[in-house]
This record gives C-alpha cells, sequence and structure tokens, in this order.
C-alpha cells in the first residue's frame, strides 16, 4: 500500500496531480516550515527515496531541546548550508519528525499519539523493532543524501539517543490513474496509494489533528514493515491476483468497472449473484465506509533488505482508522496471508515549526 496521489503544490490546495516535476527534472525544494511538517502531503508525488531512522531517547533527556535542536538541524540541511551535507545539493530533502507513545504521555496520557499500537496476526516483531520514542522520515529524490543527512541528525542528537532499528526503501515511477491523480506500483505489481485523503476538505477532517493546541496541524504515522511473499503471489494467475486486491493490476480499476479513481462498488454482482469485487478482496476489506472509519493517507514504500515487501506508512488523525481497518482485515483479507510484519510502531507527528515556533516545543515548551 502506499500512498502517493498528488494532490496540490499546497497541502491546502485541491487537484492532486497537477504539479508532478517531470521525472529527471531538477528537484523544486521543498519548505521545511509551515503548519504542517513537509514529507506528509508534500512534495507530490512523494520523492523516491526513503530512510526511515527509530530512536529512543535516554532516560534524563528532555524532549524539548533536543526537538529543537533537531529542527534547526534540518532548517540548514534543506537550506543547504548545514556543512555536514558535504556540498551535496538537499533537492527536494524532506525529513519529517514523530515522538512514540512513551513520550507523548510524559506531555499528556489523553493525547493523541499517546496509545501504543496493539498487536495483530501475522507480526514476527523483533523487540528492538516494535514501537520507539523517535521517528526521522528521511526522502529526496537523491538515494546519495538519505545516508548522509541520517548522519547529521544523528551528530545533533549526540548521545541524546540511541537508534533501534532504520530501513531504507524507494518507489518507482508514478503513474497517471486518472482525475488528476497518480500512484507508484508496490511490488506485487499494483498502484498503490489511490484511496485517500487527497482534497483539502478530507485533509482537514481525516489527516490533520485539529487540537489540542499542543498537537494542531501534526497527525499520527503508524510504520510497519511487511514482508511480502512474492513467489506465492507471483504463482497465481493474473486474475487470481486482481481479485485478491480488487482491482485490475494495469490500471487499478476496481473489478466493478469505472475508473481507477471513482472506487469500487461494492454492492455490484455478477448476474449469478457474486461480487464483482471478492468478499475477501483487500480494498472491500479496507474500505473506510466498510470499516466505518476516516481515510488514511498511505505513503509507502518498497523495501528490498531485509527482504522484498512494503514499508507501509500511513497518516492519519486518529489511530483508529488504522487499527480498526487492520482488526478488518485481519478477520478475512485475502492479502494478508502473503504479507509478514516485522517492524512496527506509531508516533505522534509533530506539528510544523519555524523560527518563531520551535519543532516540539508547543508539546514539551
Ligand atoms: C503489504 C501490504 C499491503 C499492500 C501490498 C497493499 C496494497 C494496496 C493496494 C494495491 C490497494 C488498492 C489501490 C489503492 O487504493 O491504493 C490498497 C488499498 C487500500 N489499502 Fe492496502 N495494502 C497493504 C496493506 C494495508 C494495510 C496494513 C492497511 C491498513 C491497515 C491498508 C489499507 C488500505 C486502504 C484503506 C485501502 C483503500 C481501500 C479502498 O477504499 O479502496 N493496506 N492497498
Amino acid at each position: 500500500m502506499a500512498a502517493g496521489l498528488t494532490a496540490g503544490c499546497t497541502s491546502d490546495s485541491a487537484r492532486p496531480g497537477r504539479h508532478a516535476p517531470a521525472r529527471g527534472a531538477t528537484p523544486v525544494p521543498v519548505p521545511a516550515t509551515g503548519r504542517h511538517q513537509a514529507g506528509i502531503t508534500l512534495p507530490q508525488p512523494a520523492q523516491p527515496h526513503l530512510l526511515a531512522v527509530v530512536a529512543d531517547l535516554g532516560a534524563a533527556v528532555a524532549p524539548g531541546p533536543l526537538l529543537a535542536d533537531l529542527g534547526q538541524a534540518i532548517s540548514t540541511l534543506t537550506a543547504g548550508t548545514d556543512r555536514r551535507l558535504l556540498g551535496l545539493p538537499p533537492g527536494d530533502l524532506t525529513v519529517t519528525v514523530g515522538v512514540g507513545p512513551r513520550l507523548v504521555r510524559t506531555a499528556g496520557a489523553s493525547l493523541p499519539g499517546a496509545a501504543d499500537l496493539p498487536r495483530f496476526s501475522r507480526e514476527r516483531i523483533a523487540p528492538r523493532a516494535r514501537g520507539g520514542d523517535l521517528l526521522l522520515q528521511i526522502c529526496a529524490s537523491d538515494a546519495l543524501l538519505l545516508p548522509v543527512v541520517a548522519a547529521a541528525l544523528l551528530d545533533q542528537a549526540g548521545d541524546r539517543i540511541r537508534e533501534r532499528w532504520r530501513q531504507s526503501a524507494h518507489r518507482g515511477a508514478h503513474v497517471s490513474v486518472g482525475n488528476g491523480l497518480t500512484a507508484p506500483r508496490n511490488p506485487l505489481g499494483f498502484l498503490d496509494g489511490i484511496v485517500g485523503p487527497h482534497t483539502a476538505a478530507e485533509q482537514r477532517r481525516d489527516l490533520w489533528l485539529d487540537g489540542p493546541p499542543a498537537v494542531a496541524g501534526g497527525t499520527l504515522a503508524v510504520v510497519r514493515r511487511m514482508e511480502l511473499d512474492l513467489p506465492r503471489f507471483a504463482a497465481l494467475s493474473v486474475a487470481e491476483q486482481e481479485a485478491v486486491f480488487g482491482r485490475r493490476r494495469t490500471s487499478g480499476v476496481p473489478l466493478s468497472g469505472g475508473t481507477a479513481a471513482s472506487g469500487p462498488a461494492l454492492g455490484a454482482k455478477t448476474p449469478d449473484g457474486r461480487y464483482l469485487v471478492p468478499a475477501d478482496a483487500h480494498v472491500r476489506r479496507a474500505h473506510a465506509t466498510v470499516v466505518g472509519v476516516g481515510l488514511m493517507l498511505r505513503r509507502s514504500y518498497s523495501t528490498d533488505e531485509p527482504a522484498p515487501g512494503l514499508l507501509f506508512i500511513s497518516f492519519q488523525n486518529d489511530l483508529r482508522t488504522f487499527t480498526a481497518t487492520l482488526t478488518h482485515m485481519d478477520a478475512s483479507d485475502a492479502l494478508l496471508p502473503f504479507t509478514t510484519t516485522t517492524a512496527g510502531a506509531t508516533f505522534l507527528i509533530l506539528p510544523g515549526f519555524d523560527r518563531r515556533h520551535p519543532l516540539g516545543s508547543r508539546l514539551f515548551g
């Protein structure tokens, strides 16, 4: 799954897809400051390379000064003025910072982001790869930047943090799916990231936290590394693969017809009474209306190491959007038997920052 939808050039502009740079064009810088952090709705489409670093804070470390330092480093790194970039042009570099439930609870037990991610089926997660205090999501068009920027941020944090796990991941070319939307393919060959909160109104409703003030403008991230059984999926016929998802592999069009962007007609049946989108198809089991939740912004990337799969990343303003969806999928989703989750965590993505409001200052100031 992944999200890749293109939504305009600012998070508040409406229609997806219009400003996608041509592949190979010089990447357009993405402002690090603003109401929301970069790397969620911007840039559009998402950059092709990602490195996620998850770390813990030392027991006596105050989160406020650490986050302010990281925000300052993000400003100089994205501006290209940080000598730790070693002269590399930052291009469309974004760094998105989240804090884990343990830290959020120190600021308020009932704040969004204070709850841990529950356990689900088909997990094989080592203790080290479950949870964490700090997420650094680094994205860029230039893959060379990722370890350099990670090293600079870890240098900035010094011995205040201890790295737990990291994952690099990539996404292929975006394909137009109509309605001004684009999405990349995932390692199973399917277009991934079609459905999500793409308009400004949907983002206000389902993506951004609107309060309390300490978190307004932030959102909640779920990050899960899912290994995929590619040989077993590839052994299926194309029709069987399409039945797993409920969409056509080439075009992303739902098995109920229409266009990729129009969404599946879940009630549509064959003349002999069978659902065109099978009962256990992923798009039915994960459908927001069926589950009774809001839309999640999926912005996933494909992995190679330690195994082929997906680094599933979703952003939503209610953790239940994710947990209720996966619970509904757990009961019977034809996709799940092809997956094993080997890392997982949730983070409160801090509101955006600027010179006057350092990163994290509204939560830990
Ligand atoms: C490796 C695992 C996964 C893969 C390969 C995958 C792939 C896909 C694909 C190809 C689609 C259809 C196109 C689209 O709308 O993007 C889709 C839809 C969706 N997926 Fe996943 N997905 C995975 C796991 C998950 C998980 C863990 C969740 C959340 C718990 C999830 C939530 C959704 C949602 C909400 C939709 C939109 C359904 C709709 O309204 O049509 N997916 N996924």
